[in-house]
């Protein structure tokens, strides 16, 4: 059951990535209602994770909740142009949150699998990159985790 809300998640959240240019050309007319949306958090805020906080923050069904980042500058700038109510340095804040559905994964790699790990064992949504088995031996721990 968990398996399979996490692959609806993430073919909605690629869904939602891919949709980008048809949503910045016409925006749904309604917005979806407080209990309805995805509530997010985005961990990383380079040039990554501030683009794909920005999306998700321009859709009707999702909020950026949290963005995450201990370098000061970068956070403010993604919290910005997400309009994210939290910026935090450290990722734990966000998986002590039950209010957030989701964590979109955008640190430098080494940080994929342990943010990823720490991230589905408290019951969040992971959207990451491929990078996440870039580091093969990581493989099997990530299949262990349930990713
Ligand atoms: N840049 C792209 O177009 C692109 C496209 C697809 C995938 N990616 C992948 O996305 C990831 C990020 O790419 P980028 O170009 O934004 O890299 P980047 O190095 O510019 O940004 C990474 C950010 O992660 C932050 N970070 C590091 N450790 C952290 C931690 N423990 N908690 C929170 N934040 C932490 C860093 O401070 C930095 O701001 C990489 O894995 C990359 O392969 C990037």
């Amino acid at each position: 059951m968990v398996n399979s809300n996490r692959r609806r998640f993430l073919k909605r959240a690629g869904a939602l990535v891919s949709a980008v240019p048809l949503a910045c050309g016409a925006r749904a007319s309604r917005a979806a209602g407080a209990n309805e949306r995805i509530v997010v958090g985005v961990i990383g805020c380079g040039g990554r994770g501030t683009g794909l906080a920005k999306i998700f923050s321009q859709q009707p069904d999702a909020e950026v909740a949290y963005v995450c980042d201990p370098d000061q500058r970068r956070v403010e700038r993604a919290r910005q142009a997400a309009s994210a109510t939290h910026a935090v340095a450290d990722m734990r804040r966000i998986f002590d949150d039950k209010s957030v559905d989701a964590v979109v994964i955008a640190t430098c790699d080494h940080w994929h699998t342990p943010a990823a790990l720490l991230a589905a064992q408290t019951g969040k949504h992971v959207y990451v990159g491929k990078a996440l088995l870039a580091q093969c031996a990581r493989g099997p721990a990530a299949g262990r985790g349930g990713l």
